[in-house]
């Protein structure tokens, strides 16, 4: 099959303060690998991985997972109701009142404001992910509470750019925004799964994944693979397959092509106490009225 994976630069958006932008035309575009080590520094995050404690929705262990919640929103473009709505339907739910649920809507303050690119964020409350059974065959339709990601990374810079480069590669009005700070660990008597269902689809629009660390594990573990879509079916053809490197951020569309990151092995047991790792950081945006993930706190 001929794959056309089209990023001219001629068709990039471009995002000012001055006006609403131009959303990225997702028709031709498959995915795309960046260099983010040379905008942010992703060392400076390796430790706190170390403190994420296990996720306890895998029973083997292997997984560590925090995450976040934010609102990105331009500032010239109207905000989506459907946000919104389903931001204070949850705070409710979380039985918050009304006047600290209004702290969460666009038409209040956000906590901070890109002046290059006109981007207001807003840092949302600790939401639970509710994942829709049709896209997590495995987690779907229960509700799963994780830690928050640590404050002093939430509040860097480096996180900020982190945002913004996403907003901006794809250019959107408005958006819920998952981050979710993700170890899969191995030992000599058991593999990891990056991808516990397999190859998949997540029900977004499209997702940003960072590499943190790789730490002990052989050079064919967590190596990123994706085949195309054809009519909601897997075909098998891969049409990436890498082992990406710490730094190294990829953006890819999740209607048009499956994603998978091949299990992990230990490289060498004699190292780091027979463990081997990956730390990465996910990021996919939301927008009603498909795949709004959240349950109440
Ligand atoms: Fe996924």
């Amino acid at each position: 099959m001929k794959v056309k994976n089209q990023t001219a630069d001629a068709a990039k958006p471009v995002v000012t303060p001055d006006t609403a932008p131009k959303e990225l035309d997702l028709t031709n575009f498959l995915y795309e690998a960046i260099d983010a080590s040379a905008f942010l520094d992703v060392r400076k995050w390796s430790q706190f991985f170390d403190l994420i404690p296990v996720d306890p929705y895998i029973k083997e262990g292997y997984r560590f997972k925090a995450i976040a919640w934010f609102r990105v929103k331009h500032n010239k473009a109207s905000a989506i109701e459907g946000i919104d709505q389903r931001i204070a339907a949850v705070n409710e739910l979380s039985g918050m009142s009304e006047e600290e649920s209004k702290k969460y809507l666009s038409s209040s303050k956000p906590t901070w404001y890109s002046k290059e690119t006109g981007y207001s964020v807003w840092n949302l409350p600790q939401y639970a992910m509710q994942q829709s059974i049709k896209y997590n065959p495995v987690h779907g339709d229960m509700r799963r509470e994780y830690p928050r990601i640590s404050d002093s990374i939430i509040d860097s810079e480096d996180f900020h750019t982190l945002l913004i480069h996403y907003a901006t590669f794809f250019g959107w009005s408005d958006a819920m925004v998952l981050v979710q700070f993700q170890r899969v660990d191995c030992l000599t008597s058991r593999v990891g799964l990056p991808a516990v269902e397999g190859f998949h689809q997540d029900g977004n629009r499209h997702v940003g994944m960072l590499i943190v660390n790789r730490n002990n594990i052989t050079a064919g573990s967590g190596v990123s693979q994706y085949v195309m879509d054809d009519n909601g079916k897997k075909t098998d053809e891969l049409i990436f397959n890498k082992a990406l490197s710490p730094g190294q951020l990829i953006y890819w569309n999740d209607k048009r092509v499956w994603h998978y990151g091949s299990e992990l092995k230990v490289e060498d047991p004699g190292l780091n106490g027979g463990r081997g790792i990956r730390d990465i950081i996910i990021i996919s945006a939301k927008t009603p009225p498909a795949n709004m993930p959240i349950g109440p706190v």
